[in-house]
């Protein structure tokens, strides 16, 4: 085979350790661990990414090194001897499949909770409160940092017992760079005020680890190399650190950070979600590559694979990170190698991912229900090997389109009908807003896949059963989505615009507005940051303990800084209980689950989120003929086998509802419903 002249696909040298290519992913926690370990969700997910062709997966989202570094978002048990087999799995695994494994350790330090796990209490260099995590830390004692110091060996000797390539400390926001800070480190001892004091607990870390592991073992650092921040770690030390660990000659690596995660906000400059600049920080850490000349990586937002290339190209980076677009995609390496980049699944920066994590969830793309599923899931469809079945898809939506691509991978026949004129459905509409535009990534990707597979669409076609039934289907599919649910309003429904009218633009914007989110989630959030832009008067309205509900930290971000900054008035705990006309205004009472106490706004405009009302006609019309009147074995559907009970062995064609066609829920759920239903067809 002759070699590749993609930058991107060179390999790369570290130390011993060969690499095939240029991508790796970052650590970062799916939080798929079970038990503090990494058992086989764990393993699956990063074999994928090494079947996809990835030359390096960093795993864990910082193993824990101590027991009084409880996790914060279900990160592994580092200071546990039960890690070892299970790493040694996974990395086999990977290392069967071609790709490096590395692991991140850490103690928090003061980034946690102490209120889980054993109930320790938090620490950090000085008692300065955690405003992510509500933590008040006390400050690190000398027995304390003694034992962490331990601790780090320790973990690092398991590390390598388990087969791994290298580790990587982490170093941004975590216990190790919180002594570095000025924000975070007011100590007036061997460990604080210079920066070779700040310095003193990572010397002594790396000691430690040396003297346990050797000096070949993998060693790197993530490091912030300027917090960004006018009370922290200045880009002039934080490079100094860098040089200085670059000239140590105890680590092998940098891999490059700018910002501080102090709150939401800066978190958000850290790790840029959607409508935010794409690669904001390359350059920083093309110029710290250039200092310490030194091998650099780094990873924030470069989601796509020509901007990878462009940090290889240009000599900025020595691996470049494709965190999220490897959650995306875990192929993306093969795909380069075969020549087929247009078939990644492009990271639409949703993180959905992210937000999960820091609500006690596990990680989740919101337009690829295979990651973290893998073992149920399919990332790489296989045609059929029975017979080519004749299929109806209603609706062009996320879930009729996932429906359609999945169908139509299997090697079927698929139409899809759908009302409008282009596809999309509701992601359309959400794509209207330019800091979301991108999630129309994933209505083109499905598109280009489908039209691979010749699905034939019907578009401005309303469906009727005749038209579907013309098509002799053997399966109907029907994913039509809903309308806005203005319904749940005792009174004055006939007063109010849905979210959607604002985001569709159907419904003018008034001057003085007042909107109720009874959902929790972008769609009235959205809605909201449109109007608010427009520059009329805005208050929010929510029933629940704090506005979006079902929103994660990160996209909480430029919703709140919006609302901010329009000087909308945001009230909890209340319910939109009626709406009048009264002359040309209206008349909306406030009330609420706590208290009988009804207060009256006076508004133009009432708004009202409230999920989706199901679009269910055609499949009710539909059930008669089919075979299964629709109905579906959910045991089955989650453990295998037939779907379809034969409820009426006379019924033409199998019929299934998905997406929000059955209920209000959001993307992923909808493409969820389509993969699960339809991969074995
Ligand atoms: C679900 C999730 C969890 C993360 N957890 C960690 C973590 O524990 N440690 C870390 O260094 N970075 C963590 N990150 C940040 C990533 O390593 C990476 O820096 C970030 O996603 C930006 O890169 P990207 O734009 O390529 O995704 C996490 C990211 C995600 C999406
Ligand atoms: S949820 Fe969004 S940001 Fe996260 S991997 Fe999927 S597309 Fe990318």
């Amino acid at each position: 085979m002759t070699q590749s002249s993609d930058p991107l696909l060179q390999p790369y040298q570290l130390k011993h350790l060969s690499l095939r290519n240029r991508l790796m992913s970052t650590s970062h926690e799916p939080a798929y661990s079970e038990d503090g370990l990494p058992k086989d969700r764990y393993r699956l997910y990063h074999l994928e990414k090494a079947k996809g062709g990835i030359a390096l997966t960093m795993t864990a989202g910082s193993a824990l090194v101590s027991r009084d570094s409880p996790a914060a978002f279900g990160n592994l048990h580092g200071y546990r001897d039960e890690i070892v087999p299970w790493l040694k799995r996974l990395s086999d695994d990977c290392h069967e499949a071609g790709a490096a494994v590395m692991i991140q350790i850490t103690h928090l330090g003061r980034r946690t909770n102490w209120n889980h796990s054993d109930w320790l209490p938090v620490l950090a260099p000085s008692a300065i409160r955690e405003p992510a995590h509500r933590a008040f830390p006390k400050a690190a004692e000398d027995w304390d940092i003694d034992r962490i110091v331990a601790d780090y060996a320790d973990a690092a000797e398991r590390m390598q017992a388990a087969g791994l390539d290298g580790i990587e400390l982490e170093a941004y926001g975590h216990l190790m760079d919180q002594f570095w800070s000025p924000a975070t480190n007011l100590r007036d001892d061997d460990y604080g005020g210079a920066l070779d004091n700040r310095l003193r607990f990572t010397r002594r870390v790396l000691d430690a680890i040396r003297e346990r592991v050797g000096t070949e073992f993998i060693v790197g650092i993530r490091m912030v190399a300027d917090e960004d921040w006018d009370k922290g770690l200045s880009r002039e030390e934080g490079v100094e650190i860098a040089c200085n660990l670059a000239n140590g000659g105890q680590v092998d690596f940098l891999n490059i950070i700018r910002g501080h995660l102090e709150t939401d906000a800066a978190l958000s400059k850290v790790i840029p979600i959607q409508g935010m600049a794409s690669a904001p920080h390359l350059d920083f850490a093309g110029e710290v590559r250039a200092e310490t000349k030194f091998p650099v990586f780094h990873a924030a937002r470069i989601a796509d694979v020509a901007t990878a290339r462009h940090a290889i190209a240009e000599g900025k980076l020595d691996m470049v990170g494709m965190t999220r677009a490897h959650i995306a995609d875990p192929h993306i390496g093969r795909k380069v190698m075969e020549g087929r980049e247009g078939d990644i699944r492009p990271c639409v920066g949703a993180t959905y991912c992210l937000d999960r994590i820091y609500e006690g969830h596990e990680a989740l793309c919101v337009h690829n229900p295979a990651t973290g599923r893998e073992a149920s899931m399919p990332h790489v469809l296989r045609p059929s090997n029975g017979p080519k079945k004749r299929v109806v898809v209603v609706g062009a939506g996320p879930a009729g389109l996932e429906a359609a691509r999945v169908a139509g991978e299997r090697g079927h026949q698929v139409t899809v009908f759908e009302a409008a004129g282009e596809p999309g459905g509701q992601i359309r509409l959400a794509a209207r807003s330019p800091r979301r535009r991108e999630l129309i990534g994933i209505v083109d990707w499905r598109m280009a896949q489908c039209e691979k597979k010749d699905v034939t669409f019907r578009f401005n076609m309303l469906a009727e059963v005749a038209d579907i039934e013309a098509e002799n289907p053997d399966i109907v599919i029907v994913a039509t989505g809903g309308l806005p649910n203005t319904l749940f309003l005792e009174t004055g429904a006939e007063h109010v615009v849905s979210s959607w009218d604002i985001l569709a633009g159907d419904a003018a914007i008034g001057s003085n507005v007042l909107l109720f989110d009874d959902n929790g989630g972008h769609p009235g959030m959205q809605a909201a940051e449109m109007i608010a832009a427009s520059g009329a008067s805005l208050e929010i309205v929510t029933p629940e303990r704090f506005f979006a509900a079902e929103m994660g930290g990160l996209n909480h971000v430029p919703y709140a800084r919006t609302f901010i900054e329009a000087g909308a008035r945001i009230t909890i705990n209340s319910r939109l209980a009626a709406v009048r006309r009264e002359g040309n205004q209206l008349s909306a009472d406030i009330g609420s689950d706590y208290s009988e106490r009804i207060d009256c706004r006076t508004v133009d405009q009432v708004v009202v989120e409230h999920g989706t009302l199901p679009l269910d006609e055609i499949y009710f019309a539909l059930k008669p003929g089919s075979s299964n009147l629709g109905e579906v074995d959910y045991g089955r559907l989650v453990q295998g086998g037939e779907l379809f009970p034969q409820a009426n062995p006379g019924g033409g064609y199998q019929l299934l509802r998905i997406g929000d066609a059955v209920s209000s829920r959001n993307i992923h759920a909808a493409i969820y419903d389509a993969l699960r239903f339809c991969k074995d067809l």
